[in-house]
């Protein structure tokens, strides 16, 4: 794998400045979760620093890196807000030879997320919808809610999500719905009897 310093610096000369803030944003608030619920604090750095790699590719380009990562479907394949999840992966793979298939998932999944999705993809999932410089509607509904858990925050992103996607009449990716299904079930109190 590359050294850190020199997929900064990669970082830096491929994202606005902005973006590259919130890439830093992102690891800071994944370690804070990580070190919460005892997970790998450096892994929750490094997959929070590199979720968006490939985000200000272009399409061909996100297409390039996004081959051959799993379940690429149409709506993934056309949209870059989505397939730079993918690509962003295949990126750090290829690109930077991050081998930890732990991290290079959680990149992969962080937008849609996924049924059964491990605690190092839901830190860097709600890392990425709450850290220090998102500044959107809603957000703060979202910190409120981790602080109860980090299940509770992914509901509150997927709420606000989901609610944004419908408002602006965008399509939403089927894994969204069924990921958070799957939250949306292990919270429930009564797990596993019929719903009402
Ligand atoms: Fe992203
Ligand atoms: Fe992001």
């Amino acid at each position: 794998m590359w050294e850190e310093q020199k997929m900064r610096q990669w970082l830096q000369q491929h994202l606005p400045a902005g973006r590259y803030a919130h890439c830093e944003g992102t690891a800071e608030t994944a370690v804070a979760l990580a070190a919460r619920v005892g997970v790998d604090k450096y892994k929750a750095h490094l997959a929070g620093l590199l979720h968006d790699a490939a985000k200000s590719l272009s399409l061909a380009e996100m297409r390039h890196y996004a081959e051959g990562e799993p379940l690429l479907d149409t709506m993934l394949w056309n949209s870059r807000n989505l397939l730079h999840a993918p690509a962003s992966s295949g990126l750090c793979r290829r690109l930077f030879a991050v081998d930890d298939e732990g991290i290079l998932a959680a990149i992969r999944w962080h937008t849609t997320g996924r049924v059964g999705m491990t605690l190092l993809e839901r830190i860097v999932f709600l890392a990425d919808a709450m850290e220090p410089t998102r500044n959107y509607r809603g957000v703060e509904e979202i910190r409120k809610a981790a602080q109860d858990s980090i299940e509770s925050g992914m509901l509150a992103s997927y709420r606000e999500t989901f609610c944004f996607l419908l408002e602006s009449g965008q399509p939403i990716h089927p894994a969204g719905i069924v990921a958070r299904n799957a939250i949306l079930e292990e919270l429930r109190p009564t797990k596993g009897e019929p719903l009402p």
